[in-house]
């Protein structure tokens, strides 16, 4: 409950809120422990037990899946439901539909667990589910559109707050990119053939991945960055007008720069010079977001002595700095011809997903916790210090360990003697790779052990909150 301007309480939909948070921190989990596992499997391949189920190849994609749509999907879903509702003041358009993409989208969550293992997929990267359950998801992501902007259109407030604008962009944006990736001719009901085919595909399916990476890993959570990062330092957005400029810069050229994933592909050559130069762009309103929430704690630093959540939240905004400059840098194409299919593209990817994808989610849900499950505060913030500090340092291990061993392998798939021969063989650059898999594997399990860290103090928290309000209702009862 709430008060409007006119001190009329409004009866928020929290639960669908609640729902989506603890699974967050679920899927959080098993995604991160597939991770684990995978890069286990890199360094040990028998852990597989030679079940076709456990390989690598069926696993790697389960843990992109579960990743990027169960764990940061569902944390979308849970603040912008939160955001949406607490910035229009007014309840969510339909409760029936809200609760409809819920078990909608956990029902495309398992249908994703069950057919990747057993090797069903369309083999497009983060496409890879077949046709039945693309529909599934159509209709889940009209029905959250349909929620959302309904509830805008009933808003109380004069003005659409800017996390909207995000939260907006990257809804409409995902609906249109995995509509147009995912047209397919189905052959059986497990089997269909994409639309497109050769370079048009490839074109096709990195529009797509880029702007899943664009709207999805980096809209979305920009939305979530600023109502929680200005919420908890206590401290209005640092520039709203930069807010509107970067908004509207990064969704115009985000949609550009998939090229730069087929450097020295059979895609047109001008295309890929496009993609190269919108990338290298893309860096100014990227930077633009970047500053805006880091400028946000402007006479606040000192919180971040005392607050592990609002570290969470800025250091997150440090990764996404980070990643962002990174980004422009190895779309250059003489850069991407050292760094492509290296374990830097690996390594810039984690900074994105576990620096800033993560933690900006992890910041959030202990923002959320308490006050969704009627607490003052979270069960123990120690505990949130420590898991600050085990994924800070599992991440750093994780990319540092990449970027070394990515520059080493484009370094040495490059070398040539004086003949003209490769110096290296393939299978002596993965040798060579296995100490740096090694670390990424203890950072990892950094990072894992941290989550379950965090699962504990909000299970806490969230029985706290039950009992409390158990006896509050007794007490009414017996009054
Ligand atoms: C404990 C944490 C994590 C570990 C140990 C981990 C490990 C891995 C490993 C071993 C790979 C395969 C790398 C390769 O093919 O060489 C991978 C790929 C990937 N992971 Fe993670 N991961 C973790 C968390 C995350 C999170 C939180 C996200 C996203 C929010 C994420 C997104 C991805 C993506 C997008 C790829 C594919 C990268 C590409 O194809 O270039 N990961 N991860
Ligand atoms: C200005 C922003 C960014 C630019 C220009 C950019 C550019 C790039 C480039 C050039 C690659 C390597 C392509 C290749 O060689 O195959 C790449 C890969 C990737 N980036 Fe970024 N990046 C940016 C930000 C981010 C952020 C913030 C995230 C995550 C949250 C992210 C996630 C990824 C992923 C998942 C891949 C691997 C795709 C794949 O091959 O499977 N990027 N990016």
């Amino acid at each position: 409950m709430s008060q409007t301007s006119q001190q009329q309480p409004i009866d928020y939909n929290l639960k669908v809120v609640r729902q989506f948070t603890v699974m967050t921190i679920i899927w959080g989990i098993i995604g991160m422990a597939l991770g684990v596992f995978i890069a286990a499997e890199l360094i040990w391949p028998d852990l597989s037990l030679h079940l076709p189920y456990l390989t690598y190849s069926r696993l790697r994609p389960l843990h992109t899946n579960a990743v990027i749509f169960a764990f940061g999907t569902s944390a979308l879903f849970a603040t912008s439901y939160y955001v949406v509702q607490k910035t229009c003041q007014v309840r969510l358009f339909s409760d029936k539909l809200a609760a409809f993409t819920f078990w909608g989208w956990q029902a495309v969550i398992v249908a994703a667990v069950i057919t990747l293992p057993l090797g069903i997929t369309s083999s497009k990267e983060y496409a890879e589910l077949e046709w039945p359950i693309d529909i599934l998801i159509a209709v889940v992501w009209i029905a959250y559109a349909l929620v959302f902007f309904a509830t805008i259109v009933k808003r109380r407030t004069s003005h659409i707050y800017v996390a909207n604008w995000f939260y907006g962009g990257f809804i409409v944006t995902i609906a249109l990119l995995h509509i147009g990736n995912s047209l397919a001719v189905p052959v059986s009901f497990t089997k269909s053939y994409s639309m497109y085919s050769g370079a048009v595909d490839a074109m096709m399916q990195w529009w797509y991945g880029h702007n899943a990476v664009g709207f999805l890993l980096t809209a979305g959570f920009l939305g979530m960055m600023y109502y929680f990062v200005p919420k908890q330092a206590e401290r209005p957005v640092y520039s709203y007008r930069l807010s509107v400029v970067h908004f509207w810069a990064l969704i115009s050229l985000y949609i550009w720069a998939g090229p730069h994933h087929l450097h020295y592909t059979a895609l047109p050559d001008w295309t890929q010079s496009v993609g190269m130069v919108m990338s290298v762009i893309l860096f100014v309103p990227s930077w633009g977001g970047m500053i805006n929430g880091i400028m946000t704690l402007s006479g606040a630093w000192h919180k971040l002595r005392t607050d592990p959540i609002l570290r969470f939240l800025i250091v997150s905004l440090s990764f996404y700095g980070m990643s962002t400059f990174e980004g422009p840098m190895m779309a250059i194409k003489s850069v991407n011809a050292l760094s492509h299919y290296t374990d830097w593209t690996i390594g810039h990817v984690h900074s994105g997903a576990l620096g800033w994808v993560a933690m900006i989610s992890i910041g959030a849900m202990y923002f959320l916790v308490p006050r969704l499950f009627n607490q003052e505060r979270l069960y123990s913030t120690r505990l949130v210090n420590v898991h600050f500090w085990l994924h800070t340092i599992g991440v750093v291990l994780y990319i540092v360990a990449m970027w070394i061993s990515g520059v080493m392998q484009g370094l040495m798939w490059r070398a040539t003697n004086s003949d003209g021969t490769l110096t290296y063989s393939f299978v002596e650059s993965v040798e060579a790779s296995y100490p740096f898999w090694f670390v990424r594997f203890v950072g990892g399990v950094f990072i894992v052990t941290g989550m379950l860290i965090m699962a504990y103090n909000c299970y806490k928290t969230i029985r706290a909150g039950q009992r409390a309000s158990a006896a509050v209702s007794h007490d009414v009862k017996t009054a």
